[in-house]
């Protein structure tokens, strides 16, 4: 029995680079997939069937797959692309939000069309097929008076996590996806399903228009084994077993897969603390504390417990 076999999955932007390689990956597991794709260019411009490709691949190797051309930040575009996989084969298993665009700019010259697209689709696009599946097994789950299976992967970036010149607006949209997996995993945690997030780093159409030397490859341009640190497909394993049954333990989490590794990241957690005593804080003191017991930039003194 393969890892995913009669799961059914939904991976979004999957007509190309990283989404395409992770609809390949969780189909050679056995999962039937929906693969969604605007068809649009990295810039969100366009719209196309590019899915269609995918689809094609998939079938020519066995497997099953069904083409949406929805945008996903459209919520009924969202809601029917959730609601296909139940319609073919009676059932969603795994959500992989990976649709992405890019609008980079120095915040001085950025619009706020700039700004609010790119927002809509990583951010508002995630939250609305987010929102279709939650809606969809919390129904089953109260039909089966019990738990579901459910996996959500988001797709945040290293831009969201450590800033990126160029990108207050995808920055903030990758960030804001880590809140919003925090957030699921809390939410959806008593019906069973699990919601994660992934920090995946590949030469794409995406990387190469802003990173000059990159040059794009197709997961399916690779020969089987053939190992490039910086191909698209690199990340897909991880998402293949978060979505399957073996991570049923995992929620919450974020990893990082860039080349050869793999890391679990951890952010928000108290790297350092002070106590006021249960007093106000002083603005005049409060940088001696700071730089003595925070960063321990400046030297503390004796403290002879006065
Ligand atoms: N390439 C990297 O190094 C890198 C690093 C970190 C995160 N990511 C993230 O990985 C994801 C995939 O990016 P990629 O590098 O494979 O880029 P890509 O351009 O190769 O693929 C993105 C796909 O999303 C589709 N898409 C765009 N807008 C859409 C919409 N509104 N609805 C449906 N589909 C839409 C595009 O048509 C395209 O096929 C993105 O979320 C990106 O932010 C990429």
């Amino acid at each position: 029995m393969s890892l995913l076999d009669g799961k059914v999955a939904l991976v979004t932007g999957a007509g190309h680079g990283i989404g395409r390689a992770h609809a390949l990956e969780l189909a050679s597991h056995g999962a039937k997939v929906v693969v969604n794709d605007l068809g649009s260019n990295h810039h969100g411009e366009g719209s196309g069937r590019d899915a269609d490709v995918v689809v094609d691949i998939i079938r020519s190797r066995g497997g099953e797959a069904v083409a949406d051309y929805g945008n996903v930040s459209d919520e009924a575009a969202a809601d029917a692309m959730v609601a296909r996989g139940v319609q073919e084969w009676g059932r969603l298993d795994i959500l992989v939000n990976n649709a992405g665009i890019v609008r980079d700019k120095a915040i001085w010259n950025m619009t706020v069309d700039e700004f609010d697209l790119v927002m809509a689709v990583h951010l508002r696009g995630s939250w609305l097929t987010s929102r279709a599946a939650a809606r969809h097994w919390r129904d089953s789950a109260k039909a089966a008076g019990g738990q579901v299976y459910g996996r959500i992967i988001n797709t945040t970036s290293g831009a969201g996590l450590q800033g990126n010149f160029g990108q207050t607006n995808y920055g903030s949209a990758k960030a804001a996806l880590v809140g919003l997996t925090l957030t699921l995993s809390v939410e959806l945690a008593s019906i069973g399903v699990t919601a994660n997030a992934v920090s995946p780093g590949a030469a794409t159409r995406l990387s190469a228009g802003v990173t000059p030397g990159f040059t794009p490859r197709e997961a399916d341009d690779y020969a089987d084994g053939e190992w490039d640190p910086m191909a698209p497909q690199v990340c897909s394993p991880v998402v293949a077993w978060l979505g399957s049954e073996k991570a049923a333990f995992v929620s919450g989490q974020v990893f990082r897969v860039l080349g050869q590794d793999l890391q679990l990241l951890k952010g928000f957690a108290p790297a350092a603390a002070l106590d006021n005593g249960g007093k106000p804080w002083d603005a005049t003191t409060l940088g001696r504390l700071i730089e003595t017991r925070i960063y321990g930039s400046r030297a503390p003194g004796l403290n002879l417990g006065s």
